[in-house]
């Protein structure tokens, strides 16, 4: 097992040692695991294709690394504490023999309905045990698997059942999400209707609602369970086999399927979590992010399995039944370790301190924060009414591409700044680069974030067009992998994520491409033309404003709007419905056809008083009109 850093020279030391030798020093790291056949080269690499192997020649099982390495000494150990959405309902705990057997069981479910090493299965599904069971057995046979979040509408993930040809979609029947109950079961079905790789869905009854079953295709979970053996033999994996897809947004055309590898992987996020969060045998930790996203593959599922530690799971929602929700499961749990994203922070801190102060968080040790930047105000209510001031609060960069964290304190090891990630991790190069992609020395300077050398969860390539990874990660600075972050490094060195420099928006911590949002508005019959651009929202960081130019010119704005509401959320989700939607006669574009972005998002950010020269524009008076109509 990984036994964490204890001090920052000791910190400074790995550091510097994964720097001069890299090789050796992830050798070392990975010695912790088990392998079925070692490695012959721990890494081999260009930026230029890009080709990025590491641990090549090694064999392994990332799942007997999760489960069956833990056996023999910690079988009883809880693996995973299940809350769910209603505090009323009993929750579930699985230790680390019971997941085993879950996973094994499930396992071969998925091989007696054919499913094979490196086939692609669709994983859309409430966060209940068997969201995280669906996960580990598809790893264990050695299937890719490919978790779309729940909240993605039927069109959403048909793409992304299309753009990997995925064999077999795992669901359920419908999810509880505070007092909602929200159809899985339905989206898929209308998302097949646009697919035709899919052979056979399994059904989770999670709810109780009553759902088409189609017959040769659909099948429930329980039923395939019957009669099943509790042995399921490990696929032995390649260290650089796909072990999974997960779709992202990006600025330009629809979201990739960014793709990480079994060793790699297995090896970074099992060091990262236990660096980070500093972990010891006894810890309950809670990591509130949805498996849909990249945080839950890696530390709720994966990073604290290989560490053999105890990981909470939460079904529900921060404010339901009351916004003390999470505060009452840490107590309930007695939560040692909390990592969550400031959108929740915020909308926490908004709803007063009361809700903390009734119940017992004693037992917090270290605190988290993930997926956006944390605002000082943020981080304070979070460090003083959550932490009590005794408990580090770690701000963690990184990105769904780089498959772990990358900037961070080492709780309570490194220093802390509040708003700032901190220094790199052992094994991470960042660099600022400038315009020309020049590397800009020294500190207390601000510029492109950029990641000079590879570590070994990084992206190795977007499923299916190599040539899309290459650009978009790896052609903008030649030599570099682009983060698509600006940033800066303080007096000390400390990084400070600014954001995004492209036009990608983050909105409660959930990535959108601008141009996958409009082209969902432009889905609508009423819409010419839309441009869509980020805002600071309070609550969820940016928001989503929309500019839209209608085809007709009577219409009635309210009912537009609503529509154009609707548009969105049948095409991507709820999740992405804009918050602003500002009707106009034309966008402000340059003669060339460009449309000038920079000047809608100083009107959606309310700066107003200075949007540069506007005398070049195709037509200028558009300005002064968009101007008026600021929402
Ligand atoms: O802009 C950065 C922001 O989230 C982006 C990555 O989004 P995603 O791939 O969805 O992964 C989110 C969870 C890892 C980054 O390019 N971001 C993530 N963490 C932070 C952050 N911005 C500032 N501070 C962070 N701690």
């Amino acid at each position: 097992m990984i036994k964490p850093i204890a001090n920052y020279e000791a910190y400074l030391e790995a550091y510097q040692k994964s720097v001069d030798q890299p090789e050796a020093f992830w050798a070392d790291v990975a010695s912790h695991f088990q392998w079925r056949k070692p490695w012959d080269k721990v890494l081999d690499w260009n930026f230029d294709e890009p080709k990025i192997s590491w641990f090549e020649g090694a064999q392994l099982n990332i799942t007997e690394n999760c489960l069956d390495r833990h056996l023999a000494e910690h079988g009883n150990k809880l693996a995973l504490i299940w809350e769910p959405n209603d505090p009323k309902e009993r929750f579930v705990r699985y230790t680390y023999r019971e997941l085993h057997e879950h996973v094994s069981r499930f396992g071969n479910v998925l091989r007696k309905n054919g499913i094979e090493k490196g086939d692609r299965v669709c994983i859309y599904m409430p966060m209940i045990p068997e969201l995280m069971v669906a996960v580990l057995a598809c790893a264990r046979i050695g299937a890719v698997h490919s978790v779309v979040f729940a909240g993605f509408a039927a069109h959403s993930v048909a793409d992304r059942i299309n753009d990997s040809g995925c064999k077999m979609v795992i669901t359920a029947d419908a999810l509880n999400r505070g007092a909602k109950q929200i159809p899985c079961k339905a989206v898929v079905d209308e998302a097949l209707a646009e697919c035709q790789t899919v052979e056979k869905v399994i059904v989770f009854e999670r709810v109780g609602w009553p759902v088409h079953m189609e017959p040769g295709r659909d099948f429930w979970w329980h039923d395939e369970l019957k009669g099943v053996s509790a042995h399921c033999e490990p696929a032995v994996m390649e260290a650089e086999d796909m072990l999974f897809i997960l779709y992202t947004s990006g600025s330009t055309g629809k979201p990739k399927g960014v793709v990480h590898t079994c060793g790699g992987y297995m090896v970074y996020t099992a060091y990262t979590f236990a660096n980070v969060f500093q972990v010891k045998p006894n810890d309950v930790y809670w990591c509130t992010a949805d498996v849909g996203w990249i945080t839950g593959h890696s530390y709720l599922v994966y990073g604290p399995l290989l560490n053999g530690a105890t990981t909470l799971m939460f079904e529900g929602v921060p404010t339901y039944p009351d916004p003390g929700r999470f505060w009452q499961v840490c107590d309930k749990h007695a939560v040692t370790i909390f990592y969550t994203a400031p959108t929740a922070i915020r909308s926490l801190m908004a709803a007063g301190e009361d809700h903390v102060l009734s119940y017992s968080l004693d037992k917090l040790r270290v605190l988290g924060s993930v997926g956006e930047p944390i605002n000082e105000e943020a981080w304070h209510w979070y460090h003083i009414h959550v932490g009590k001031e005794r408990c580090p609060l770690t701000d963690t960069w990184w990105q769904t591409e780089t498959g772990g964290i990358m900037i961070a304190a080492l709780a309570g090891v490194s220093p802390l700044k509040p708003g700032h990630a901190g220094y790199p991790l052992p094994g991470v190069q960042p660099v600022l680069l400038d315009q020309e992609g020049k590397e800009i020395e020294g500190n207390d300077r601000e510029g492109y974030l950029a990641i000079k050398f590879p570590w070994p969860s990084m992206i190795r390539t977007t499923y299916g067009d190599h040539e899309r990874c290459r650009l978009n990660y790896f052609d903008t600075y030649k030599g570099y992998y682009f983060t698509g972050d600006g940033a800066r490094r303080d007096e000390q060195g400390m990084y400070r994520i600014i954001g995004r420099v492209d036009d990608v928006i983050n909105v409660s911590g959930h990535r959108f491409g601008t141009a996958e949002i409009e082209n969902a508005i432009n889905q609508n019959e009423h819409v010419a033309e839309s441009a869509v651009v980020g805002y600071p929202h309070d609550i969820k960081g940016q928001g989503i404003y929309a500019f839209v130019v209608c085809r007709e010119k009577e219409f009635d704005p309210v009912n537009l709007k609503g529509e154009i509401t609707e548009t969105v959320v049948a095409q991507i989700g709820k999740i992405a419905k804009p918050d602003k939607i500002q009707i106009v006669s034309g966008l402000p574009k340059t003669r060339s056809g460009k449309i000038m972005r920079r000047i809608l998002r100083k009107v959606a950010e309310g700066d107003i008083s200075n949007l540069g020269d506007t005398s070049t524009l195709l037509d200028p008076l558009v300005v002064d009109e968009i101007v008026e109509g600021k929402l």
